[in-house]
């Protein structure tokens, strides 16, 4: 799903969504293309400016909704720093890891930019709408296990992952743990989606090249990721 056009498709499309829809998938066909064990990467989706108009807004969702360190069931602090935007954030802490509609503080979660919302009708045009952007800051050191991402109740809806900042080397695994990985830098501006047969790939971040990118004000990277929860 996601990245069809819908024309022999299961049909019940009107013709003029159908249209659109074709449309978007033409626009993602014409991108560069890269397979990591099924997860599709697209490079520098976002130009410099678009990047940097985004980090403004993820700096507005930053300030209403703080980044803070999750802890992993078992009480170790996460090496990522991590907040939300959308109905749903994702937190961790001695109660497991779950999606909240709320920040730790107690507020509700600021509304997903735009911008993101624009990207993900590019990519997952036949996608319902995504209710959590989670925004990863990593800084030095930081780094994330290989994991799949399924907290999420409907895995026929895809993961839309977008990067800033900092080169990161990604691996990507199957969807049984312990098999064949493949790994990628992702650079700034590009997209990854796990979707399909790779929604549930295993995947993780192994290091960053701290400093490597001057976008944001501090060195490090942000990775967000659109997804639908329910
Ligand atoms: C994640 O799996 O949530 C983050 C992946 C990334 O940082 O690219
Ligand atoms: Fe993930």
């Amino acid at each position: 799903m996601g990245l069809q056009p819908q024309g022999g498709g299961s049909g019940g499309q009107k013709a003029g969504l159908c249209g659109r829809k074709m449309a978007h998938a033409r626009q993602i066909a014409s991108r560069d293309e890269y397979l990591l064990n099924g997860v599709r990467i697209f490079s520098q989706v976002l130009g410099l400016s678009a990047q940097k108009a985004l980090v403004q807004d993820l700096r507005d969702v930053a300030q209403k909704a703080p980044f803070f360190h999750p802890k992993t069931a078992r009480g170790r602090k996460m090496s990522v720093q991590m907040t939300a935007a959308g109905h749903f954030g994702w937190v961790s802490d001695g109660k497991g890891y779950r999606y909240e509609p709320r920040h730790p503080s107690g507020g509700a979660w600021p509304p997903i930019p735009a911008a993101l919302l624009a990207l993900w009708q590019e990519f997952c045009p036949n996608a319902r709408a995504p209710e959590c952007c989670l925004i990863n800051y990593y800084g030095q050191g930081a780094r994330m296990g290989l994991h799949q991402d399924r907290d999420e109740t409907d895995f026929d809806q895809p993961v839309l992952s977008l990067s800033l900042g900092d080169d990161a080397l990604f691996r990507v695994g199957g969807t049984t743990r312990g098999g064949p990985t493949q790994s990628h830098w992702l650079r700034s501006g590009d997209v990854a989606l796990l979707d399909g047969s790779a929604r549930l790939a295993y995947h993780g971040i192994d290091r960053i090249r701290f400093g490597s990118s001057d976008l944001l004000s501090r060195a490090g990277r942000l990775n967000i990721t659109l997804r639908v929860v329910r």
